[in-house]
């Protein structure tokens, strides 16, 4: 019987040891302790046994009992370590990784240059005011001091959009895709009294197309309307205006007699440049290039628009959006802006959360992005 015992114990704590898995474990522990154990049956036989003896066998397997729950215990300690560090490592993970992947959308330049446009008037107190792409001819043309068959209409390659489909067109009533922006000096005069501050961007439309014209376009209106606004404002808000959205101290400026039908006097902005080979670079230099129109609103307009031109008047000017995304971030050619290729959008596009302002910075072109 003593022999016989010591050999189960042998062979258990073997098996315990041989164990590689914490199911196994258990299944070893079933096997010796659970109701039909090895050992529980002899526990069961004690009962059977003379006195004398019986207490020296429950003696010993009691003992055997122990060092074989202790097994056990050891050995599961061992496994239960080795499957958190199996787990541990399967499920390992990287934390240099970035956690989130990498923002994959750009902005146009385009949507870019107006977010900058808007900082900038925004910081000078100015409005964002929006209107329609289809217009109806008293605002494009009409209440900006151009009736019908005012000969500046032709300067503008106008798109019309027939009035009633199913009719024969008539010129006099037909709609058009804005030619300009301008129609907002009227809509914002129609709905607001002075002062006003606004700018207005948003698409315009001509029949032209080459590598710096496209049929739709990007513009920028302004208007300011008090008692006592001058010429003087206008230049000095226009020349802030350039400095700021070059992010330059200085640039030459110049204004150049011109003609709007709705502004007198009208005139063009040209600041200085230095044109090479292959680049314009804004700043000192010996050549002029043209970014906006500009002049003093005409009495027409201010009456057309419900406001009293003997108590108040104003400047307005209007500025291609494209023209000066192309200069400021250096893209040659404007029909690229409008191919939706993927490829130029990562290459001239700009990272959605480097919004712009005064503060933080307008182009914000740092980073490891574009
Ligand atoms: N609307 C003019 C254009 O498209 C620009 C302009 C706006 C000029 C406002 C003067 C004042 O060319």
């Amino acid at each position: 019987m003593m022999e016989d015992i010591e050999n189960l114990k042998a062979s258990i704590l073997g098996e315990i040891q041989k164990a590689n898995d914490l199911k196994s474990l258990d299944d070893i522990r079933v096997a010796v302790f659970g109701k039909k154990g090895e050992i529980t049956e002899r526990m069961k036989m004690l009962g059977q046994m003379e006195p004398e003896k019986r207490i020296e066998a429950a003696k010993e397997l009691n003992l055997i009992k122990t060092s074989i729950e202790e097994e056990l215990q050891k050995r599961k300690a061992v496994l239960e370590d080795e499957a958190l560090n199996a787990r541990l490592k399967s499920e390992k993970i990287d934390v240099t990784l970035p956690c989130r992947p990498e923002t994959q959308g750009r902005i146009h330049p385009v949507s870019k240059i107006e977010e900058e446009v808007a900082a900038i008037f925004g910081e000078l107190g100015f409005e964002v005011a929006t209107g329609p792409d289809i217009e109806d001819q008293f605002h494009n043309f009409n209440a900006l001091n151009m009736p019908l068959n005012h000969p500046a209409r032709q300067m503008q390659d106008t798109f019309y959009i027939a009035h009633d489909k199913d009719a024969p067109f008539e010129m006099e009533n037909a709609y058009v895709v804005r030619t300009h922006t301008s129609g907002m000096q009227i809509r914002t005069m129609e709905k607001q009294q002075p002062p006003i501050r606004i700018i207005a961007p948003g698409r315009t439309y001509r029949s032209d197309m080459d590598a710096t014209h496209t049929p739709m376009f990007h513009q920028v209106e302004g208007l300011v309307i008090d008692k006592t606004t001058t010429l003087a404002h206008l230049k000095g808000c226009l020349y802030d205006f350039i400095k700021a959205f070059f992010e330059l101290d200085e640039i030459p400026v110049r204004y150049r007699p011109s003609y709007f039908p709705f502004t007198e006097p009208s005139a063009e902005m040209d600041i200085g440049c230095l044109k090479t080979k292959d680049e314009i670079k804004v700043g000192a230099g010996n050549d002029w290039l043209e970014v906006l129109g500009c002049g003093m609103v005409h009495p027409n307009v201010l009456r057309a628009g419900g406001i009293d031109p003997d108590e108040y008047q104003g400047f307005a000017f209007g500025l291609g959006i494209d023209r000066l995304a192309m200069l400021k971030y250096g893209i040659p050619d404007l029909r690229t802006f409008f191919e939706s290729d993927i490829r130029w959008m990562k290459n001239y596009g700009f990272v959605p959360l480097d919004f712009s302002s005064m503060t933080g910075g307008l182009s914000n072109t740092g980073g490891e992005a574009k």
